[in-house]
């Protein structure tokens, strides 16, 4: 089949039809993945955030091949598997401290849409309230299905789509790089952290059901929020009765140097959802973890909500390999993402050597380019932000 004519055929996530040819990837080994007219790239977007260990890496795809050869296939109902029991303990043992169960998915949408309806089922069960509302923040992504897009906050994630859920109400993000109340972090009296507390305020008792975010802002641009953000709106959320559903399917796992992005300030979040190279992207998966509380809903009930593939045998036997890999890299990440910080010249140095078709500066930059390879801040000085303005997208250098 002729690249036109395939072209014709796949719809993709954020190329037009009529945006011209997608670059084919054709093998990927570490770092490095090939088109195939054979030119060689660095994946600095590692995949799509999934592929932690690198590509090809024999210790996860071995696992995978030999559970596929073992059992290809059980649900999760009354049936499960060994790796899913052994996944949930291994998670358990990492996750902050109050997360005591672990529900498996196909991902991390299917993991904000598991954690809502928790958080409504949980929200009735605790406080006899209509607990409904679900408060995230304006610049957020959390997912794809209609559930998760209800609680993003881009408006052209939104647009086109409605009615979404009802009772979403939209907060400020902390943004100290674009202050939405126009305010600087020495003197800002932690108005974001105000925003919410106002927000539950206005609202009224009983009827907010959970805060969703992530604990770093990652999924639009890199927000690192401001050092007493998350003790005050965990309080506000406590105070009010609400949950606290922490999205870390970007930051968790190790990408912040910790294996979850809330021990930086000892969140203990109700709902935590993890995906993306939870299963060191050989294989979709994502997992909900949560408190003994929350699943204690399902004692004598069984949760009425699953997946066909969720928590497949394979995935989670990868996830396992995944997690070992990772335990021995995480050590070193608080380092690579200082030397990172030197960015603006070792930005600039990379994008001068490398293709650019899917550049992302480390996470630990901080550094505001969204994903489109354009700075998503007009007012950011930084080098590197200035070199990704100059660079199409999805035009690699030959
Ligand atoms: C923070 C965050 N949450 C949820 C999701 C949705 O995950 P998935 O695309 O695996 O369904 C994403 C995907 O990019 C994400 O970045």
């Amino acid at each position: 089949m002729s690249e036109a004519r395939g072209r014709d055929r796949l719809l993709t996530t954020g190329a037009a039809l009529d945006a011209g040819p997608l670059l084919v990837i054709d093998r990927a080994r570490g770092a490095f993945v090939w088109d195939e007219a054979g030119r060689r790239y660095i994946d600095a977007l590692s995949g799509c955030w999934c592929v932690p260990v690198g590509y090809g890496r024999p210790e996860v795809v071995g696992r995978l091949a030999a559970q596929l050869r073992r059992v290809s296939y059980t649900p999760l109902d009354w049936r499960s598997h060994r790796p899913a029991l052994e996944l949930a303990d291994a998670l358990v043992e990492k996750a902050p401290k109050g997360l005591e169960r672990v529900f498996f998915c196909s991902g991390g949408s299917e993991g904000v849409a598991t954690a809502l309806k928790l958080a409504r089922l949980s929200g009735r069960s605790r406080t006899g309230d209509s607990r409904t509302v679900f408060m995230y923040r304006r610049g957020s992504y959390h997912g794809a299905t209609l559930g998760a897009t209800s609680v993003t906050g881009f408006e052209e994630l939104r647009r086109g789509l409605g009615p979404l859920l009802p009772d979403t109400l939209e907060v400020e993000p902390p943004d100290c790089a674009s202050c939405p109340f126009g305010a600087s972090p020495e003197r800002c009296g932690l108005q974001c952290a105000g925003a919410v507390e106002e927000a539950i305020k206005r609202l009224g008792p009983g009827r907010l059901a959970a805060m969703v975010a992530e604990p770093v802002a990652a999924a639009g641009r890199v927000q690192v929020p401001p050092a007493g953000y998350w003790p005050r709106v965990a309080a506000a959320l406590r105070g009010a009765g609400a949950l606290l559903i922490l999205d870390e399917v970007l930051t968790g796992l190790g990408r912040t140097g910790r294996w979850f992005a809330a021990e930086h300030w000892g969140i203990q979040p109700d709902i935590l959802v993890v995906g993306k190279g939870l299963a060191g992207g050989v294989a979709p998966l994502g997992a909900v973890l949560m408190t003994r509380q929350v699943s204690e809903l399902f004692r004598s009930e069984p949760f009425a909500h699953g997946f066909t593939f969720g928590g497949h045998p394979a995935s989670c036997a990868a996830a396992l390999a995944t997690l070992q890999l990772l335990g021995g890299l995480i050590g070193s990440v608080e380092a690579r993402g200082s030397a990172c910080v030197s960015c603006s010249s070792g930005v600039r140095e990379l994008t001068a050597r490398w293709p650019a078709s899917a550049f992302w500066p480390a996470f630990r930059c901080g550094c505001p380019l969204s994903g489109a390879g354009s700075c998503a801040s007009s007012r950011c000085k930084r080098g590197c932000c200035a070199a990704s303005r100059r660079m199409p997208c999805n035009s690699p250098r030959r």
